[in-house]
């Protein structure tokens, strides 16, 4: 990468500038809970992100543009159209879970939208709703109304990403519960290319970004299992760790449980063998 300029680091990626138009976005092993990323990195973790991304980014065309170019040889590196990232993260629910149960046991609605009564943890929504976030410099993100996200971006630029999102997540989730998973909830990041058009950016549709539940462990009325960090946040609530800096080192049987759950995920999802996709990465394009 002689000739590509770092620009920063994410919580998990290194970002790089290729050329005035191009990024390469290299997802790393990192893993973190509880915004705090750990000591120790979860193998293929990035290569796991980046090949469900990419195998999405080409199956979702028809719905949105994408920021995706290639997938390098080392199935971490993303060559991508260089955006500029909208401030606002765009959640979409389709499962009352998280902080969009927290809000609703508290006040019946979910950013603004005021829901059924009487609904359980894990509910399935009688439609997908679009609760956008802000990202916080706390690291924690934060809820807010359609109206406080168009004072941010515009409210045509929220009525489209909206629009999208909620067909994007519509598309998959009924993709993925075909194949045993449930997509809980997810999180697009969107960017304005040069000519003013809205496009999908970041990852998409990963268990970093989203939660998965296996659909045949599904009971509502409580937490789910999940295909994802479930392991490490057992682990660290077991030890009782205190959920800021510095987190823990996590044992060598909670990193092989969770990358077992990660490349599960993967396979699962694409139908691919995970080692067909180390061999050759181009394999999610097809
Ligand atoms: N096409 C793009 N153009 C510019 N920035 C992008 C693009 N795609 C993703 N990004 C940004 O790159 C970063 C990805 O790194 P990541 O480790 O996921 O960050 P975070 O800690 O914010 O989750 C995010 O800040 C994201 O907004
Ligand atoms: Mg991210």
């Amino acid at each position: 990468m002689a000739d590509a300029v770092h620009l920063g680091s994410g919580k998990v990626r290194e970002l790089y500038a290729l050329d005035d138009e191009r990024l390469l976005l290299v997802a790393s092993d990192r893993i973190s809970t509880f915004d705090v990323i750990l000591p120790t990195e979860i193998p293929d973790k990035g290569r796991v992100l980046t090949g469900l991304a990419a195998f999405w980014f080409v199956r979702t065309r028809a719905i949105t543009p994408n920021h995706l170019l290639a997938v390098r040889p080392d199935g971490r590196s993303t060559e991508c159209r260089r955006l500029e990232m909208l401030p606002v993260e765009c959640v979409v629910r389709g499962y009352l879970s998280g902080s969009g149960w927290k809000d609703y046991a508290k006040t019946g609605e979910v950013c603004g939208h005021r829901l059924p009564k009487g609904l359980r943890e894990s509910d399935r929504l009688p439609d997908p709703i679009f609760t956008p976030a802000t990202k916080a410099q706390s690291g924690h993100d934060e809820n807010i109304t359609g109206a406080q996200a168009a004072a941010l971006v515009g409210a045509e630029r929220v009525a489209e990403a909206e629009r999208v999102s909620i067909a994007l997540y519509r598309f998959a989730a009924a993709y993925a519960l075909e194949r045993g998973i449930i997509i809980a909830d997810t999180k697009f990041e969107f960017g304005v290319d040069r000519a003013g058009r809205l496009v999908l950016g970041d990852e998409a549709l990963t268990p970093d970004s989203s939660r998965f539940w296996p659909a045949d462990q599904y009971a509502p009325g409580g937490p789910q299992p999940s295909y994802d960090k479930q392991y490490v946040r057992d682990y660290c609530e077991k030890i009782g760790w205190g959920k800021t800096y510095p987190g823990p080192e996590l044992p060598p049987d909670v990193v092989a449980g969770t990358r077992r759950r990660y490349v599960e995920a993967f396979e699962q999802l694409t139908g691919l063998s995970f080692d067909a996709y180390l061999a050759n990465p181009s394999v999610v394009l097809k």
